[in-house]
């Protein structure tokens, strides 16, 4: 394992997961998303997400008209699959902590989606890392600060990179502001899928 590349905090190891490695995923994957489909999350607002969504773990991240939040269920009643053992290895890898994660969240990017800039807080607590995975088509990832606004740095995230959010970087804000559709022939028809793990406090 190389050292990553530093950037705000941000632990960005490039080519984190070798060609075998990214397939498996995309099967299990696949799995996950029989069990658990893939659906389109609405934000408090009201606004369609342009990002499609599922989890695995014991609790799976939502937004609807009811709010963000971790739940022990789908939207449509089912209980989350468990985190593939080859996704948990990762987090194994590089998180630098000894227990698991609860939430593996699965992002889907079709050609024109993108995610704006967040902070991810509704975990609980902050005091553990939130790991992401790339595979499939490239995103350009925005890093910025822990205060809204300001300078920011930008990378491309291609398939089989593996950032580390934790420490300082744990509540900066980032983002995706484009994907570079067709990059990538990890998947057939395209797109890119991100997954990041989370401890939720209780
Ligand atoms: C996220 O912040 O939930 C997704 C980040 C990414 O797609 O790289
Ligand atoms: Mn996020």
């Amino acid at each position: 394992m190389n050292a990553p590349l530093m950037i705000r905090g941000f632990q960005v190891y490039k080519g984190f997961l070798e060609a075998r490695a990214q397939d498996q995923m995309v099967a299990d994957l696949r799995e996950v998303a029989r069990v658990a489909p893939f659906f389109d999350p609405v934000t408090p607002s009201g606004k369609k997400m342009s990002v499609r969504m599922t989890s695995a773990g014991r609790l799976g991240w939502v937004t609807d008209r009811g709010g963000y939040r971790y739940q022990a269920h789908h939207p449509d009643g089912m209980a989350w699959p468990e985190i593939p053992k080859g996704i948990l290895d990762v987090w194994e890898a590089v998180s630098g902590v000894s227990r698991g994660p609860d939430c593996c969240l699965v992002n889907f990017y079709g050609e024109e989606a993108r995610m704006g800039m967040h902070q991810d807080k509704d975990e609980g607590s902050f005091d553990w890392p939130v790991v992401s995975i790339s595979l499939g088509d490239a995103g350009l990832f925005r890093m910025g600060n822990v205060a809204r606004g300001g300078k920011t740095e930008s990378l491309w995230l291609e398939s089989g990179d593996v950032v580390v959010m934790g420490g300082e970087a744990r509540l900066a804000h980032h983002g995706v502001d484009r994907i570079r559709f067709g990059s990538s022939r990890l998947l057939p028809k395209g797109g890119r899928i991100n997954l990041t793990m989370r401890v939720v406090a209780e």
